[in-house]
């Protein structure tokens, strides 16, 4: 199959997630006669509160489970019969992946080949890997990576999101599983865990915490509402074609530190909470994108302003103060410690500032 797809049948990996519950929140928010499993471990960036809007949907099914169990997904392949994969479970956090690089190559890597293995076994209509702008590298300005762009990631997560790009693309070249790779840009909006730049920073802000900002904080990112991402994955599932690559941007780079302002004033916090701390090493400096190639093929547009997805991502943590406050309790604090201690610590050793 090539250019076209209709199937019903999803099955979702990581839906539990930031993005993934977005994409399936979507999917299901229109009567489409759409069927899907999402196939979740429920670690700690997963939470089923993301899921509650859908959780009575009959069409909807939720599978406790690791993508990593051949067994498991075997047999979710034999009984479910799906028409199409959306790949969104990983280790998603750089920071964490330098903290502990362990289960990102479990998850990114051998969780990718296992699902890849059920499909080429079972067979399906289309299997859409969701990764990330991150395995370019840092891109010089004024370049723009299109699809064709060298890989060079840097850190643990970007090295194993890249290994299984190719992994997932060598299914197509080898076996004409029918595998489409989406590249996209940095994500923000609701139910995004708190140790990414945005949702920390708002959530800190509100408590009157300290911002940490990592070096000089002129490190630029393009920013992607998440529900316009989850439109150019539905674009893309429908309209890619096979054995391609589709970039995922926001159309808007901006350096850390104006992001952190932009949030201090519609938190209406002074801009002493900003905290510089040591930088994280191997930190890319630049990400910048081209969709032009989804553009033209897909018919896809980021549809949402930055300051407009900021001010209505800021509403949705102000209105949720009881979700951040769940999901920041226990292992958080833990993994909080272990990041920003020793940095602030790194700091003051190094006299940065
Ligand atoms: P997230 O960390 O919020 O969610 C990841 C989900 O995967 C969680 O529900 C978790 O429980 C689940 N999961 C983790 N390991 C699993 C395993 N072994 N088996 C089954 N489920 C498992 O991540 P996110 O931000 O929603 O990112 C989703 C995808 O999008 C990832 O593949 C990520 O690389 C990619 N991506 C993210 C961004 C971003 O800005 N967040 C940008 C581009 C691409
Ligand atoms: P992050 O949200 O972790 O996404 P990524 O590393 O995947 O781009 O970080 C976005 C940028 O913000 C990145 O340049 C690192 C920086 N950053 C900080 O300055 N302070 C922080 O506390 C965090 C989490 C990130």
């Amino acid at each position: 199959m090539s250019g076209s797809f209709s199937g019903t049948k999803i099955l979702v990996t990581g839906g539990a997630g930031f993005i993934g519950s977005a994409f399936i929140r979507l999917a299901l928010a229109s009567e489409a006669p759409v069927r899907i499993v999402n196939l979740d471990k429920l670690t700690y960036a997963g939470n089923l509160e993301n899921l509650e809007p859908v959780a009575g949907d009959a069409r909807y099914r939720f599978v406790h489970g690791d993508i990593c169990d051949a067994a498991l997904v075997g047999s979710l392949f034999q009984e479910f019969s799906p028409d199409a994969a959306v790949h969104f479970a990983a280790e998603s956090h750089v920071d964490r992946s330098i903290l502990a690089p362990q289960p990102v190559f479990e998850t990114n890597l051998r969780g990718t080949f296992t699902l890849l293995e059920a499909a080429r076994a079972h067979g399906i209509g289309r299997f859409l890997h969701v990764s990330t702008d991150e395995v370019y590298g840092s891109i010089a300005a004024p370049l723009e990576a299109d699809e064709k762009y060298p890989l060079r990631p840097s850190s643990p997560y970007s090295a194993a999101k890249a290994g299984s790009d190719l992994l997932a693309l060598s299914y197509y070249t080898t076996y004409r599983l029918p595998v489409i790779v989406t590249r996209a840009s940095n994500n923000y909006g609701p139910y995004q865990f708190p140790e990414k730049l945005i949702p920390l920073t708002i959530s800190n802000a509100f408590e009157g915490l300290p911002l940490p900002v990592y070096g000089d904080g002129m490190q630029v990112r393009d920013w992607l509402y998440v529900e316009d991402h989850c439109r150019a994955i539905q674009s893309v599932l429908e309209k890619g074609r096979d054995g391609e690559i589709y970039n995922i941007g926001g159309n808007r780079s901006l350096a850390n530190l104006e992001v952190v302002r932009q949030i201090l004033q519609a938190t209406a916090k002074s801009a002493d909470l900003i905290q510089y701390v040591a930088d994280r090493p191997g930190h890319d400096r630049r990400y910048s994108l081209s969709s032009a190639k989804t553009m033209r093929e897909t018919g896809w547009r980021p549809q949402t302003v930055f300051e407009d997805g900021l001010r209505r991502t800021v509403d949705w943590y102000r209105a949720n103060a009881g979700w951040v406050e769940r999901v920041k309790s226990g292992e958080y604090q833990n993994y909080y410690a272990r990041n920003y201690e020793n940095r602030e610590a790194r700091l003051s050793r190094l006299g940065e500032r």
